[in-house]
């Protein structure tokens, strides 16, 4: 059995956590600069960096005391980190801590990319997962159906070609004035308004499997502007609706073009949302295969998922060399 240490601050998360070869999690901690940011509607890049530096140390303290380890001499094999893609600032801190803890305990290092990670999580929580599976992977940053032929074989079928999903969630949100992040204030005004006050376009409607949301958040600031006495919660209903509806007419597709599937996944954090997870689980019914929903605590970031990733690309390709460093736009599809 190998034993990883993972951190990941690719973003306004301070994580690390503790995984072991047969992917049980030993401990899983999660510090949030999201307070820091709120006032801003947005993660502030250089607010994010600095409260990494501050926390980085207790995290990984804090994890392998968790994980009942010694935290001067943990018995661990291998130091994972997220490499990319994120905020470069906030990528370094990890990656320097990671390369300082492997070097102090003469163990081996290994950059891992971030979007891979969402790919692991639902592994984390359903070990009998069988492959290949189709992911819909929806984050912050990201949006894609991706073709999973095994652990670290992927293939993606089709992407955003502007925002990403959750990225049109906070938008809208802070168009709506609601707190940033929007998207789990959206799902819950959702379940309280009618998707049908507003009609909104449902965008990309062709057989391909890109997406595109920055015209549905353009005819929300529209229809509102229109319709000034509509209310929030059927606002947020109308888009929640919209989206839903996009994301899972071109996941019915690959699904309905990709032989011999055992699943279909969601990931991401934006996997989160209710009407995502309910017409994920439709799906999966509908094609008669397995759902894997990881619980909201695995779907948004965390450092297990890395931890994941990272005991796999160790045993399989060995570690990373130290000048692997900080890579914030690296793609899924350049992942080999
Ligand atoms: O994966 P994640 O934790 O960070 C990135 O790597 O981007 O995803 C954060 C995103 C935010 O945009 C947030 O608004 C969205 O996930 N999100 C949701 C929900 N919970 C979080 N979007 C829609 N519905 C939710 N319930
Ligand atoms: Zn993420």
């Amino acid at each position: 059995m190998t034993l990883a240490l993972a951190i990941e601050t690719s973003c306004d998360d301070t994580a690390a956590a503790v995984v072991d070869s047969h992917w049980h999690v030993h401990s899983s901690v999660i510090e949030s600069s999201i307070d820091q940011h709120r006032a801003f509607g947005g993660v502030v890049p250089e607010l994010a960096g600095r409260a990494h530096l501050l926390t980085v140390g207790p995290v990984v303290r804090r994890a392998l005391l968790d994980a009942g380890l010694d935290p001067h001499h943990p018995a661990i094999d291998v130091v994972a980190v997220t490499s990319g893609p994120g905020l470069v600032g906030s990528l370094l801190i990890g990656l320097s801590a990671a390369k300082a803890y492997a070097l102090a305990w003469e163990k081996p290092y290994v950059g891992v990319n971030h979007l891979e990670g969402h790919l692991f999580a639902p592994l984390l929580e359903r070990p009998d997962l069988q492959w290949p599976i189709v992911t819909l992977l929806v984050s912050g940053g990201h949006s894609m159906i991706v073709l999973q032929h095994g652990p670290g074989h992927h293939e993606v079928l089709g992407e955003t070609i502007d925002d990403a999903a959750g990225e049109a969630y906070d938008k809208v949100a802070r168009w709506l004035g609601l707190p940033y992040p929007g998207g789990p204030e959206i799902d819950r005004l959702a379940a309280q308004g009618s998707a049908t006050v507003l009609t909104l376009p449902v965008s990309m409607t062709g057989n391909d499997l890109d997406f595109s949301f920055s015209g549905l958040k353009t005819a929300v600031v529209r229809a509102t502007e229109k319709n000034p006495d509509v209310a929030v919660a059927d606002v947020a209903a109308s888009f929640q609706g919209a989206v839903a509806e996009q994301l899972l007419r071109k996941l019915r597709h690959a699904l309905a073009t990709h032989h011999n599937l055992r699943g279909v996944a969601l990931a991401g954090g934006v996997a989160a949302n209710s009407a995502l997870r309910r017409g994920v689980a439709e799906l999966a019914s509908e094609f008669g295969v397995p759902s894997y929903l990881p619980t909201l605590a695995m779907c948004t970031d965390n450092a297990a998922m890395i931890a994941a990733v990272g005991l796999y690309r160790f045993a399989h390709d060995g570690p990373s060399d130290l000048s692997l460093g900080a890579r914030p736009n690296w793609a899924l599809a350049d992942v080999k």
